[in-house]
């Protein structure tokens, strides 16, 4: 589940909400997994990946990763990203446009101490997305910081990322491929509201 907290009232955050319960109501797995498209400068690379949402906090989209990883180094180089979400049960897919920034070391640190120690290990022990030898040692190094390390503070490579939408895409699919496009672009601080056609 995503936990939406203070959630702004700009009407693309009410409309996200209005999807997002009927997503629930519709009872949509995965419904955290939201895929995040970087572009790392360096490698002049675009690169996808899913993560969790956790949080909607006022404006700010919130998911946990390692900040030594591929990602982590692209949105160090290029901080604007895109984001898509697909739920299927309500065959609604949101794209946004985004910044990202890291969240605070005093919210990581709350969020850590609040997860299992099983998920702490693993977010502890691992080198995200570096070669290692073979998925033994990935399950070794699991079970030597499961048993000795401090699995309550949160190590300063892995936190939150925060990213704020100024773009919002709803599509909503529907019979014959009459599928509803709305936008809400943010220009000097009003949502501007276009529709597409599909
Ligand atoms: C449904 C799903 C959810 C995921 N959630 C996260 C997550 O919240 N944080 C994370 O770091 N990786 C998550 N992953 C793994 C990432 O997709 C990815 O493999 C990993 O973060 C390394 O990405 P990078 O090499 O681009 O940094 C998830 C994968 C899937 C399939």
């Amino acid at each position: 589940m995503i936990k939406l907290s203070n959630l702004n009232q700009g009407i693309p955050y009410l409309l996200f909400k209005q999807k997002y319960d009927d997503a629930v109501n519709a009872e949509q797995k995965n419904i955290e997994a939201i895929s995040i498209s970087s572009y790392e400068n360096k490698a002049n690379e675009v690169d996808s990946r899913y993560v969790n949402l956790k949080f909607i906090i006022n404006d700010e989209f919130i998911f946990f990763s390692n900040y030594a990883s591929p990602k982590a180094s692209a949105f160090n180089s290029h901080n604007q990203i895109s984001a898509l979400l697909y739920w299927s049960n309500i065959n609604t897919q949101i794209r946004i446009k985004a910044k990202i920034k890291k969240t605070s070391d005093e919210f990581n640190q709350k969020y850590f101490s609040d997860r299992s120690k099983e998920k702490n290990a693993l977010a502890i022990s691992s080198s995200q997305s570096n070669l290692i030898d073979s998925y033994f040692q990935v399950k070794e190094n699991y079970n030597k910081i499961l048993k000795n390390a401090d699995l309550r503070k949160c190590p300063d490579f892995w936190g939150g990322y925060s990213f704020t939408p100024y773009y919002f895409e709803f599509w909503e699919g529907h019979e014959s491929r009459l599928n509803k496009r709305e936008v809400y672009k943010k220009s000097d601080d009003i949502w501007e509201h276009f529709i597409l056609q599909p």
